[in-house]
């Protein structure tokens, strides 16, 4: 497996069955154009690799031009192509011979097509590496394929995710995640825990709390526990590493969930790197981090109201009630920065009532 960005990669077809499949193309193209001198029109930045390997096994004369749109952004086709290098010299009578590395939706063969036309071409056909059949959605014939694929996302032998992978040898299939793993954040008295038994339900997530964690590994006398107790007992912080072995441990035990809600962790920018560094060796991810937001007076407020009920004496002193709720800022605003960078920081309106809130929450945990 290998990554690439933020994304990860199977192995999917080996060096050599990409040769006998450009072989396949290379013999039905000598033998249709052996004698007529074609143009190869290849199709940057992509069918570099499979035009280079066609071209030089083409064994009459022939002259090669480039032309450069553009359609994909990360492994989403945009559907609107736009040119951004096109045909010099003209081709004008020319036998074209259009050199594609895949054939997606055919967008871009349309418009290159559309070109070509204009060109006043004396006749044109099209070879591309790979052909996604299922997702083609035009009438023009594909004259010449390497390989019909399924709708995978592929990259290797000129293909890329966002620039990366062109110059691997092998074909690599983009590894679909199984898992929904959320980073939850809520200030003190925002209801976090309220929403976590619900959304953990509703999406069968493991809810993983870092202080119930703790409880269990201590008063089960485990290995990590008593490590962790020995650090507390000395009245030093538990190192992350001990932490994050809790952790593990935690997500090996359910490794048949279908993510986990983590809750109390990370809190620190090297937290956050050491989650996303376990979750990589198993080929997951953060999918993202949700964080309540509350206007902290609306949360002294409130949490005043729930001292004068339930007795606690934390939620009574408003200093100390503002205290907890910027410490809770200055954490939460490293971590928001942290996952925003790579676009996985949703921010969602916490005042309300329960039911509104958690419809608010699941627009975001839906799309995650
Ligand atoms: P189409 O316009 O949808 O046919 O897409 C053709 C172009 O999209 C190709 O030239 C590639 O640049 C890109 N593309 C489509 N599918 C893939 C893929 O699986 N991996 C990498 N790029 C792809
Ligand atoms: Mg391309």
């Amino acid at each position: 497996m290998i990554q690439l960005h933020d994304l990860f990669f199977e192995k999917f077809i080996s060096e050599s069955e990409i040769n006998q499949a450009v072989n396949g193309v290379v013999v039905q193209i000598n033998d249709d154009y052996k004698k007529k001198s074609p143009v190869f029109l290849i199709v940057l930045n992509g069918a570099f690799f499979f035009a280079s390997d066609i071209i030089q096994r083409f064994e009459g004369n022939c002259e090669m031009s480039f032309i450069k749109v553009a359609s994909y952004e990360g492994t989403q086709s945009t559907g609107e192509i736009s040119t951004v290098m096109g045909v010099e010299p003209s081709l004008k009578g020319r036998d074209v011979i259009i050199i594609e590395d895949i054939v997606d939706s055919g967008n871009t063969i349309e418009a290159i097509i559309e070109i070509l036309k204009q060109e006043e071409v004396h006749s044109f056909r099209i070879a591309t590496m790979f052909y996604k059949p299922k997702a083609y959605t035009k009438d023009y014939k594909v004259d010449y394929i390497g390989m019909d694929i399924a709708n995978d996302f592929i990259v290797g032998y000129g293909l890329d995710y966002n620039g990366l992978g062109r110059n691997l040898n092998e074909i690599y299939r983009l590894k679909q995640r199984k898992m929904k793993n959320i980073v939850l954040f809520g200030p003190p008295g925002a209801g976090k825990g309220t929403q976590a038994d619900v959304l953990k339900e509703k999406y069968n997530l493991l809810h993983i709390s870092t202080g119930d964690v703790f409880r269990y590994n201590i008063k089960n006398e485990t290995e990590l526990g008593m490590l962790a107790k020995s650090f507390m007992d000395n009245g030093d912080l538990v190192p992350d590493e001990v932490t994050i072995d809790m952790l593990k441990a935690e997500v090996e035990k359910n490794s048949e969930a279908n993510g986990f809600i983590f809750d109390g962790f990370p809190r620190t920018n090297s937290q956050a790197k050491a989650l996303d560094a376990f979750l990589s060796e198993k080929g997951e991810g953060i999918n993202g981090m949700v964080a309540l937001e509350v206007a902290e007076d609306l949360l002294v407020a409130r949490l005043l109201k729930r001292g004068e009920t339930s007795g606690r004496s934390d939620d009574q002193d408003e200093s100390k009630i503002r205290n907890r709720f910027n410490e809770y800022e200055t954490k939460t605003a490293v971590l928001k920065d942290y996952y925003a960078a790579q676009n996985k920081y949703f921010g969602v309106d916490g005042v309300g009532s329960i039911e509104e809130i958690t419809e608010r929450l699941c627009v975001v945990f839906d799309k995650l």
